[in-house]
């Protein structure tokens, strides 16, 4: 059993989903995507009813909810409390919440402690923000992915179906400013981290590389 940890951070809509996964499969790994455990959170805040903006009031709920998420690189699940709500969290509803609900120091520190046990003994690729400076600063290889904004906004809209690729991106620039400026492990690149600029290449230029970087750790610096 591989004990590798590849732990990938950056912006919204650089790419990370797509790379990890497919990373993950090209070297038989699972894949552990914290996002959408932040997006989960978020999403069962709002159907509770908790108001995202008070941090006390989310901080008292940040333990309540139940999450498991599904590490197959092939089918990731994530489950609330037993229900599966890969799709619910995708709703714009979640995209204009997580940035404030993760943006709670408690909110994090249950979720971290969940990656952490996750990850484990390792044979996994994690995607996150702060996975290569917080969560897992020990991991073998980490991963920065940046891409220009209205590059990421042009795939997401893509993803989404959306044709407003205008709105999509005030909404990428908008969770990134929150991102990157909250007191709590805000988006930054690791040290140590490789730096890849997903903006000119393919998907299936981002996997080769990482997978490059991944087989041949002892060259990365
Ligand atoms: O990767 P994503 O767009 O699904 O992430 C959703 C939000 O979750 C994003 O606004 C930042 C937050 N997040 C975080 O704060 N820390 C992580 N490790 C992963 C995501």
């Amino acid at each position: 059993m591989s004990s590798l940890v590849v732990a990938v951070d950056g912006t919204s809509g650089s790419g990370k989903s797509s790379t990890c996964r497919a990373v993950a499969e090209r070297l038989g790994l699972r894949y552990l995507d914290t996002g959408a455990m932040y997006r989960a959170v978020a999403w069962w805040m709002l159907q509770h009813d908790v108001n995202i903006y008070e941090v006390d009031e989310v901080a008292a709920h940040a333990a309540t909810p139940r999450l498991e998420s599904g590490t197959d690189p092939r089918n990731p699940t994530i489950t609330l409390d037993g229900t599966d709500v890969s799709v619910e969290i995708r709703s714009d509803a979640v995209n204009a919440a997580v940035s404030p609900v993760s943006a709670v120091p408690a909110v994090r520190a249950r979720l971290v402690e969940l990656q952490r046990a996750a990850i484990g003994d390792g044979g996994i690729v994690v995607e996150g923000r702060d996975i290569g400076s917080v969560v897992w600063p020990q991991a073998q290889l980490k991963v920065y992915l940046t891409a220009d904004p209205a590059a990421r906004a042009a795939r997401r809209a893509l993803e989404a179906g959306s044709a407003d690729v205008a709105a999509t991106q005030e909404s990428l620039l908008s969770r990134d400013r929150i991102d990157s400026s909250r007191a709590v492990s805000p988006l930054t690149m690791a040290d140590g981290a490789v730096h890849i600029d997903t903006t000119d290449l393919s998907l299936a230029e981002v996997v080769d590389l990482v997978v490059g970087l991944a087989t041949a750790p002892a060259d990365v610096s």
